[in-house]
C-alpha cells in the first residue's frame, strides 16, 4: 500500500488557529493525507473533540509522580492523543532534554500506544563544521520500530528553509541509518520554514514523506494550501 503523506501542524505555545474546529477545518485529515495537530496541553481535548488527529508536543516517560509541570505519555494517550513529538530542538535547547531523555520518551510513547515523531537535526555550527550528519546519526540512536522521523535542521526553523535537495540528501542518509526492514515503511518528515510556496519542492523529493510545520501552521489558509499540495502529489514514498 502506498504511504500517505503526513502533514503535522506544530502550534507550539499558541492557541489553536481560528476555525480549527470548523466542519471544513484544514487541520482535518483527508482520504490521501494524514494531518496531525499539535496543540498546547490545554487545547488537546478541544482538538480531539473537533475530530482532529492530535498529538502532544512532548511527554514525560514516567507514568506519574513528582514531576511538576510535566504530562506523561500515558496521560496524553488517555486524553485522546495518537502522536507525540520527541526531542524537538526547542525542547533540547531550552529544557535541557538530552539524547538519553529522548530515547526514554520514545520508548514510553510506544509503550503507551502513541506514535513518536523523533525530531533530529543539526545546528548551524555543526553543519558549517561538516558534522551535520554526525549529529543526526547520534540523535537517531533513539529510533525504534514504529517511530516517524522528522528532520528539522535547527538553523532552518522559523528562519529560512533548507534547500530541498539538501533535505533530500539528509533524508536519504537517515533512511540508510534505519534497520533495513523498516527503511521503506518509515515516514521521514522535513521541518523548517515550510510554506505554501516551497511545500511542493520538499514533497516531491523521493525521501520526503511529509512535513512538520510551525509558523505556517498557525495560518489556516496557508496550512490548507500545503495540505492541498500534498493531496495533488498523491502518495508519499514515490
Ligand atoms: P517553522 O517550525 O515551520 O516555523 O520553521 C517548524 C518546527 O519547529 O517544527
Amino acid at each position: 500500500m502506498p504511504k500517505r503523506f503526513l502533514i503535522a501542524a506544530n502550534w507550539k505555545m499558541n492557541p489553536p488557529p481560528g476555525g480549527f474546529d470548523a466542519p471544513d477545518s484544514p487541520y482535518k485529515s483527508t482520504a490521501t493525507v494524514e494531518v496531525v495537530a499539535f496543540p498546547t496541553f490545554l487545547h488537546i481535548r478541544d482538538c480531539v473533540d473537533a475530530g482532529l488527529i492530535t498529538g502532544g508536543q512532548c511527554g514525560h516517560p514516567e507514568k506519574s509522580g513528582a514531576r511538576t509541570g510535566d504530562i506523561s505519555m500515558n496521560m496524553l494517550q488517555t486524553a485522546g492523543c495518537e502522536y507525540v513529538l520527541c526531542g524537538h530542538s526547542e525542547r533540547r535547547q531550552s529544557h535541557g532534554v538530552t539524547d538519553e531523555d529522548v530515547a526514554a520518551q520514545v520508548q514510553a510513547a510506544l509503550a503507551a500506544k502513541l506514535i513518536p515523531i523523533l525530531c533530529v537535526g543539526e545546528s548551524k555550527r555543526e553543519q558549517e563544521a561538516g558534522r551535520g550528519t554526525d549529529t543526526v546519526q547520534r540523535q537517531l540512536q533513539a529510533f525504534q520500530a514504529g517511530c516517524v522521523v522528522a528532520y528539522e535542521p535547527v538553523w532552518a526553523i522559523g528562519n529560512e528553509a533548507a534547500d530541498p535537495k539538501y533535505a533530500q540528501e539528509v533524508h536519504s542518509f537517515i533512511r540508510l541509518q534505519l534497520p533495513s526492514a523498516l527503511r521503506e515503511k518509515t515516514n521521514i518528515l522535513y521541518g523548517g520554514s515550510v510554506n505554501p510556496a516551497n511545500a511542493a519542492n520538499f514533497l516531491s523529493q523521493p525521501h520526503v514523506d511529509g512535513l512538520l510545520i510551525g509558523g505556517a501552521s498557525l495560518k489556516p489558509g496557508d496550512f490548507g494550501k500545503i495540505v492541498q499540495v500534498a493531496e495533488g502529489l498523491g502518495a508519499a514514498g514515490k
